[in-house]
């Protein structure tokens, strides 16, 4: 990055000495990597990552050389860090962001609070009992982590799918609607310097129930000074859920609120030319709208993600580059235009 800008200092002096033409093209030169390219119009681009994958040089060679920002994909859940109660456990997660900042690399906390991925221990507890664990947990974890987070996922999926526009049945849930607002408290106090994120999916279409129920959270905390930050919208694309054609709409509705967005787990199922297109309509929608802040993928290469068959990521299982990269850092490199 230092070397970028020193290349854009002398393209500088050499316009302001009338030797260059001015032009945007030659102001900032293109970014040759994701993470450059984003740099430009003030956006990161981060990747979702797991930590026994630190060990294949094919992987972190594209990690390294790409992305900005980490978010750990499974290491920081409920499961992996507190597996027994009072009992924290924080080697993956540790290694995750070890490799980052051994690198100058970002990382996004994911996720102090979800429905899944709990420990057997927290699933059979409720009421005070609850409430008080689940609360412990957030301020133990966020603590631990202090001034290393840039931004937590302090709740993840707290809302119901299907058109009621309610909260999701949960054992969190069950201890009274005010817990989301409570968990963002302690995380707050816990690390006062991260931002603090709710994040979901299916809420990229605006006109979903479910995005307008997160928007109405989101607004009432604002409203009411509890302390949110972000919105991530995971934006996972399928088939079934394309992009939708009110995306920028919605990252733009949810800006409105004042709080950042970012899309925290983005990935696009399919192939081709069809692929790159839908990864180029969402990385512009979010250059559209100043407070979308950065994108990550989930995952590196199609291999490692989730749902592999899918081949929803940016490089093949081989590390190649595909269309969907090449669509991907040309936007990026063309920059916010509205
Ligand atoms: C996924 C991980 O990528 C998988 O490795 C794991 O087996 C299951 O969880 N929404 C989320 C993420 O918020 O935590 C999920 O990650 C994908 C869906």
């Amino acid at each position: 990055m230092r070397k970028s800008w020193s290349i854009s200092l002398v393209t500088a002096s050499l316009v302001a000495a009338g030797v260059l033409p001015v032009s945007p093209a030659v102001a900032a030169p293109p970014g040759a990597t994701l993470a450059a390219a984003a740099e430009r119009g003030g956006r990161y681009f981060g990747a979702g990552v797991q930590s026994y994958k630190l060990a294949d040089p094919a992987y972190t060679a594209i990690l390294d050389r790409e992305f900005a920002v980490v978010t750990p994909e499974n290491e920081m859940k409920l499961d992996a860090t507190e597996p027994v109660r009072g009992r924290f456990s924080f080697g993956p997660a540790d290694r995750i962001v070890a490799h980052a900042e051994q690198r100058g690399m970002r990382v996004r906390g994911h996720t102090l609070l979800w429905h899944s991925a709990q420990p057997s221990w927290l699933a059979a507890l409720q009421g005070t009992a609850l409430r008080d664990a689940m609360l412990n947990h957030v301020t133990q974890v966020a603590a631990h982590f202090r001034g290393r987070v840039q931004a937590w996922d302090v709740v993840n999926e707290a809302f119901a799918d299907g058109t009621s526009g309610a909260r999701r049945d949960s054992n969190f849930q069950r201890t009274g609607d005010d817990w989301i607002e409570a968990a963002f408290r302690a995380a707050r106090a816990a690390d006062p310097d991260a931002k603090l994120c709710y994040n979901d999916y299916n809420i990229e279409n605006r006109a979903h129930a479910k995005t307008q129920a997160v928007h109405r959270m989101v607004r009432d905390f604002r409203q009411r000074g509890v302390p949110i930050d972000c919105v991530g919208l995971q934006s996972h694309f399928t088939a079934t859920h394309p992009v939708p054609a009110d995306f920028e709409a919605t990252l733009r509705d949810f800006a409105d609120l004042g709080v950042e967005v970012q899309l925290t787990e983005l990935d696009v199922e399919g192939s081709g030319a069809t692929q790159a297109e839908d990864y180029r309509r969402v990385v512009r929608a979010c250059l559209a709208v100043d407070r979308c802040t950065g994108i990550t993928v989930w995952g590196v290469r199609d291999s490692d993600s989730w749902r592999s068959s899918a081949t929803p990521l940016l490089f093949d299982a081989n590390g190649v580059k595909k269309p969907a990269y090449t669509a991907v850092l040309d936007t990026l490199n063309r920059g916010p235009c509205r």
